[in-house]
């Protein structure tokens, strides 16, 4: 099922989201089936389910269509389920970064080269795992959301500034987006 994806203002996005207890989950496959599908669906790379309206602490990155431009991500993609952050390389790499709750505005974003987490699959089966460049961009990225965090937050005070009002304008409701958006904004 496709789901729709809450942009930029949104509460939801701002929160911590929770430790996911999966004893008390019903649903976890289903309900990643679906990020998977609406990240597709919006021909995304990454989802984090605060993006689809649920605080919990679940991410899906998917390299698939970025295969042309680097080769080594053809095939990846991953599930996490409370994923933590145990190693980050002090080596850094810059790049110009996007995001589906956030249409129409890229800035570029400083962030570890490398790095190393622990999750749960959705078989529950606890992995530790290292990821380099853009797989381990992706995840970052994904894993900022899970602490109410957005890419545009790292950006630089100056490009800060240039975005300001389409950010200004996401909040107002004016979203320009190939898939359906939503927003918790009374
Ligand atoms: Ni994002």
């Amino acid at each position: 099922m496709i789901l729709p994806i809450y942009v930029y203002g949104s509460e939801v996005l701002r929160n911590k989201a929770e430790i996911v207890d999966p004893s008390s989950e019903e649903n976890l496959k289903e309900f990643i089936d679906n990020m998977v599908e609406t990240m597709h669906h919006a021909d995304g790379c990454g989802l984090a389910a605060p993006q689809v309206g649920v605080s919990k602490r679940i991410l899906v990155v998917d390299g698939n269509e970025l295969a042309d431009t680097w080769p080594e991500l053809k095939g990846f993609h991953r599930e996490m389920i409370n994923p933590e952050l145990t190693e980050e390389s002090k080596e850094t790499s810059s790049y110009e970064e996007g995001c589906l709750s956030i249409p129409g505005v890229t800035a570029e974003v400083i962030r570890p080269k490398r790095i190393k987490v622990r999750y749960l699959n959705p078989d529950l089966t606890e992995v530790e795992e290292e990821f380099d460049d853009f797989a381990a961009r992706m995840i970052q990225h994904e894993m900022d959301h899970l602490n109410g965090m957005m890419f545009v937050d790292h950006a630089s005070p100056i490009r800060k500034k240039m975005i300001a009002g389409k950010l200004a304008n996401i909040v107002k409701g004016k979203v320009h987006a190939a898939y359906r958006t939503k927003t918790d904004r009374k």
